[in-house]
């Protein structure tokens, strides 16, 4: 295997010359995610773990998330990847980096251990990793997740989703915040069984990837309480859409037949204060990057309502001009409504009007 030396954060790495990047790569790097190891550094500084407190790069590749949470987060980093080659290349990065650290050669659903952050950032769905993580999480945890299957989420593929999430997708101008909400769901719905109620401190999409932070606590009561965020997002032709627990057939706006997504969670996406902890020790991190902290700014100022409006979409319904995004936050502010711009998309909002009064502030 041939090797090429990056640099990353405060990391140094050898990984292997790559022409495309595939799951067939004989170890597993993108330089592009370096975006989201990023936001995940200042998010391991934020939740402030205790120095005995350990954390698992589960599916570690070239073992750079763990080497920058060791280097930048002073974390106590298990490493884990089933593929020999890779953890022969861990085991020399981390050489390079002057540390130690376990590396295990396990399948991920078979490491053995309790864990206070469990990371699982894997080539696809993360979803038959749940199980393996729920069963090495402690009551008291993290859990960090990434889905690059985007278009099973987005509808794109929705039997795969079907399959994979037990959900119908909806393919619509805000399918990627119903993905983000499908793949909550069924975090939640599979940590269930064992007591835990994991909670979104933070969430977004980027491209072709969701990457969302639970904190964990155990709990019947919490359990159920969580359960309870469940429920559907519909959607009709006229623009009307609702995050609601009762399913409709007919639209409450101009009564036409609705579509729908469900089971998905309906809460909320973040935790603002957390949000904010993850931008104080962004800053405090020269050597990051610029854009990664403009995306958590974004979404601490982001409305935490479902589901948003697409201008382009409610302005193409009712064939009307196109305002520009700030100028209809700015009018629904000065009618009282809660809103603002949204990480989903540029031309979009959140807001808690609803479709007649988003109408009237695109007509201005
Ligand atoms: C997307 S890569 C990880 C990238 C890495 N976390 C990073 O930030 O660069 C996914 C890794 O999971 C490993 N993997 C896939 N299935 C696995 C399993 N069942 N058990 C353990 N490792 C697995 C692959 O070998 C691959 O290295
Ligand atoms: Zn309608």
């Amino acid at each position: 295997m041939e090797l090429c030396k990056i640099s990353e954060g405060k990391a140094k790495i050898e990984v292997p010359k790559f022409e495309k990047i595939t799951a067939k790569t004989p170890v597993f790097y993108n330089p592009k995610m370096a975006f989201s190891r990023d936001i995940s550094v200042s998010v391991m500084n934020a939740i402030k773990l205790r120095s005995s407190e350990k954390v698992l790069d589960g599916l570690s590749g070239s073992g750079i998330r763990g080497i920058r949470y060791i280097l930048e987060s002073n974390a106590e980093v298990q490493f884990n990847d089933h593929n020999p080659a890779a953890t022969r290349l861990i085991e020399r990065n981390l050489g390079l980096n002057s540390i130690n650290a376990l590396v295990t050669k396990s399948d991920f659903n078979h490491i053995y251990g309790k864990f206070d952050v469990v990371d699982i950032d894997p080539f696809g769905s993360p979803v038959k990793f749940l199980d393996g993580g729920f069963r090495i999480l402690k009551n008291d945890s993290y859990l960090f997740l990434t889905a690059t299957d985007t278009s099973a989420l987005t509808g794109a593929h929705a039997s795969s989703c079907r399959r994979k999430y037990d959900s119908k997708p909806l393919k619509c101008s805000f399918a990627h915040e119903l993905a983000v909400r499908i793949l909550i769901g069924k975090v939640v719905r599979n940590a269930a069984k064992y007591n835990l109620s994991p909670r979104p401190l933070l969430s977004y999409t980027k491209e072709h990837f969701i990457r969302i932070y639970f904190e964990i606590k155990y709990g019947k009561q919490r359990t159920n309480k969580n359960l309870d965020r469940l429920g559907f997002a519909i959607k009709c032709k006229c623009g009307y859409r609702k995050a609601t627990k009762e399913y409709h057939f007919f639209c409450p706006n101009c009564n036409e037949k609705i579509s729908f997504s469900h089971p998905l969670w309906i809460s909320e996406i973040k935790d603002s204060i957390f949000v904010g902890d993850c931008i104080k020790e962004y800053e405090s991190m020269e050597f990051l990057k610029d854009k990664p902290l403009a995306l958590l700014k974004t979404i601490k100022n982001e409305i935490d309502i479902p589901l948003f409006y697409d201008i382009h979409e409610i302005a193409h319904i009712y064939k009307t001009k196109i305002p520009k995004t700030e100028e209809i936050v700015k009018r629904l502010e000065e009618l009282g409504f809660s809103a603002s711009v949204t990480h989903f998309s540029p031309v979009s909002v959140k807001t808690d009007a609803n479709i007649n009064e988003m109408l009237r502030c695109i007509n201005g």
